[in-house]
C-alpha cells in the first residue's frame, strides 16, 4: 500500500498581511497531515506565497518598494504566521525562489513544444485582484463600475498580444476526468458548478502578459512574462523537485492526494490546472477540495471593505488550540462560517474547559488522591467498562473515512460525543463509592485513564499542543502517537507512573 500523502495549501499572495481566511486553509490542512501522519503515512505538507503579478506590483508601488523587497517582507508575516498556528508543514515555497523559476520556466518550454500554447492577442476583461480573465456575460456593471460577478471585483479592459493555452482541446479529457473520478472535486456542489463550467464550452486562456514585468519570463520570448495562475500553479510540482520527475520526491508524492483551497479559486485548480498537467503529459492530483469562506459578518473579508478579522488578535485573546478547535467544529465544512464570540467562548467553556480539561483533571486528582499517581490493574474489565472503550475501535475505520472524505464535522461530532461519553461513565460509575471494592475501582479509573488517552489521541490533530499536555500523563511523545492505538483497550501498562496535568483550559468569563 503507498504509504505517502501529499496536501497542500494555497499559496497565498503576499499583497497585505495575513488574515483569518488564510489562517482558516492553512489550519484545515494542519489537522489533516497531522492526523494522516499519526495515521502512519510519510505526509509533505507544502503551503508558501504567491509573489508575481501585477496585483503584488501594484501593492509594492503603492508600499513605495520594489517587489521583491515588498514580498521579502510580507511573505516573512505568512512564515511568521505558521510557527503562530503550529502548523506542521515541511516546506514554504515562495514564486521567487530559484527552484520554482526552473521549473515554471520548464513546463512552460515543454507545453510550447507539444504546441499547446501559440501566440495571439487577448481583448476582454481582466480583475488584478482576482488575477483572473471574464467573459462578457460574467461581468456586470454596478454603479457605472464594471465588476465580476462571482467576486465582485473591479475589471479592467485589456488588449494586448498574448499567449494562449489550447484549453478548448481539453474539455473531453477534463469531463472524462470528473467522469472517472467522481470525488475529483469535493464538495459535490462545487464539482456539479465546474462540470457545468467546462460543458458550456471552454474558450483558450491566455498564458502571458505584456504589459508589465513582474513575473517569470517567457523562455522563448523575454517581452512576456507568465500568466501568474500557470506560474503559481507550478509551485505543488516545484516543491517536488520538479522538472526532474525521476527524484524521491516526485516519485513519492506526485500526484498530490489533496489540494485544499477556497471555492473562489476552484475554476484555477479543478479546470486550469488538471488541463496543463495532462497537456504536459503529467498525472493530475487526485483531489481538489474547495472549502466556504470565513465571512466578517455575512461578507468575504477584503482589505476594501475594511472588515478584516485578525487571527493573531483571536489567538492573543483565547489561544491557538480553542482558536483551532471553534473552525474545525463550528464551521460546517465545505460551506461559509463565520468567527462569533459567543460560539468560540462556548466551545471553550463547554468542549474544552468542562468537557475535556475536567475529565483528565478529575480522574488525575482523584487517581492521585485513591490509588496513587500509578496506571491501576486491568484483569477485571467488565461489560460497562469495555462497551465504551469498544467504542473507538468500532468506529476506527469510519474515523478514516471521514478524514479521507474531508468529512471534518463528523469527525469532531464524534470526539464530542466521546468526552461527553467518557465523563458520563465517570458519574455513572460513581468511583467515590467504590473505595471498598479495590477491583472495581482500579477498573473504572483504568478505563478512564484509556479513554484520556484514546481522546487525545484524536483530538492531536484539531489540538495538537493540548492534547500533548494531555498525553504526557502517559509520557507519549510526539513522535510515539500512532493512531493505530485507539483499537487497544489495554495499552496502558498497569504499574506504569502517570504525571499530573496542569489545567488545559480556563473558563472564559464573558463580558455580558
Ligand atoms: N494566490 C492565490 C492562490 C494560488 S494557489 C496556486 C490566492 N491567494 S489568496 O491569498 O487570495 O487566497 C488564498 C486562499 O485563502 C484561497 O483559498 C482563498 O479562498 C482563501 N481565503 C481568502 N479569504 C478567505 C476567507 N475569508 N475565508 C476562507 N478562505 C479565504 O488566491
Amino acid at each position: 500500500m503507498n504509504k505517502n500523502y501529499y496536501i497542500t495549501t494555497p499559496i497565498y499572495y503576499p499583497s497585505a498581511k495575513p488574515h483569518m481566511g488564510h489562517a482558516y486553509s492553512s489550519i484545515v490542512v494542519d489537522f489533516f497531515a497531522r492526523f494522516k501522519r499519526i495515521e502512519g503515512y510519510k505526509v509533505f505538507f507544502l503551503t508558501g506565497t504567491d509573489e508575481h503579478g501585477l496585483k503584488i506590483q501594484r501593492a509594492a508601488e503603492k508600499n513605495k518598494k520594489k517587489p521583491l523587497e515588498f514580498c521579502d517582507e510580507i511573505s516573512k508575516t505568512f512564515k511568521e504566521l505558521s510557527k503562530i498556528l503550529n502548523l506542521s508543514n515541511n516546506d514554504f515555497i515562495r514564486t521567487t525562489e530559484k527552484r520554482h523559476h526552473k521549473s515554471v520556466q520548464y513546463l512552460w518550454n515543454l507545453l510550447e513544444k507539444k504546441g499547446e500554447i501559440y501566440l495571439s492577442k487577448y481583448s476582454g476583461w481582466y480583475s488584478v485582484s482576482d488575477e483572473a480573465f471574464y467573459l462578457d456575460n460574467e461581468v456586470e456593471t454596478i454603479d457605472g463600475i464594471k465588476v465580476a460577478k462571482s467576486s465582485g471585483s473591479v475589471v479592467e479592459w485589456l488588449e494586448e498580444e498574448s499567449y494562449f493555452f489550447k484549453l478548448s482541446n481539453w474539455q473531453k479529457k477534463l469531463l472524462e476526468l470528473y467522469e472517472k473520478n467522481p470525488n475529483f472535486i469535493l464538495p459535490i456542489s462545487r464539482k456539479n458548478e465546474v462540470v457545468s463550467f467546462v460543458k458550456s464550452g471552454l474558450k483558450d486562456l491566455s498564458v502571458s502578459r505584456k504589459s508589465f514585468s513582474w513575473g517569470i519570463q517567457v523562455p522563448t520570448n523575454k517581452e512576456h512574462v507568465i500568466y501568474v495562475w500557470l506560474d503559481a500553479l507550478t509551485n505543488y510540482l516545484s516543491a517536488l523537485n520538479y522538472p526532474s520527475t525521476d527524484n524521491e520526491m516526485y516519485k513519492k508524492y506526485w500526484p498530490a492526494d489533496v489540494h485544499m483551497i477556497g471555492k473562489d479559486i476552484l475554476r484555477f485548480h479543478a479546470v486550469y490546472w488538471p488541463a496543463f498537467l495532462l497537456a504536459a503529459d503529467l498525472p493530475p492530483p487526485k483531489r481538489i477540495y474547495g472549502h466556504g469562506w470565513i465571512l466578517s459578518g455575512e461578507e468575504k473579508m477584503s482589505k476594501s471593505k475594511g472588515n478584516i478579522l485578525d487571527p493573531l488578535e483571536i489567538i492573543n485573546e483565547y489561544g491557538l488550540d480553542s482558536l483551532r478547535y471553534y473552525l474545525l467544529k463550528e464551521v460546517s465544512f465545505g460551506n461559509d462560517g463565520n468567527i462569533s464570540q459567543d460560539k468560540l467562548i462556548s466551545c471553550i467553556n463547554s468542549d474544552l474547559a468542562n468537557n475535556f480539561g475536567n475529565l483528565c483533571q478529575r480522574v488525575l486528582t482523584f487517581a492521585e488522591k485513591n490509588l496513587g499517581l500509578k496506571v491501576p490493574k486491568n484483569d477485571s474489565l467488565n461489560n460497562d467498562d469495555l462497551v465504551i472503550l469498544n467504542n473507538f475501535n468500532e468506529n476506527y475505520q469510519n474515523l478514516i473515512d471521514y478524514i479521507n472524505n474531508q468529512n471534518i464535522n463528523s469527525y469532531m461530532n464524534f470526539i464530542v460525543d466521546q468526552m461527553f461519553v467518557a465523563n458520563k461513565y465517570f458519574n455513572d460509575q460513581e468511583p467515590w463509592n467504590k473505595k471498598n471494592d479495590i477491583k472495581r475501582l482500579n477498573s473504572i479509573i483504568y478505563t478512564s485513564l484509556e479513554l484520556i488517552r484514546k481522546i487525545s489521541t484524536l483530538l492531536y490533530p484539531v489540538i495538537p499542543q493540548s492534547s500533548l499536555k494531555a498525553l504526557n500523563i502517559f509520557h507519549i511523545k510526539e513522535n510515539e502517537i500512532e493512531l493505530k492505538t485507539i483499537k487497544n483497550n489495554t495499552f496502558l501498562k498497569s504499574g506504569l507512573a502517570i504525571n499530573k496535568i496542569d489545567i488545559l483550559f480556563n473558563k472564559v468569563i464573558s463580558d455580558d
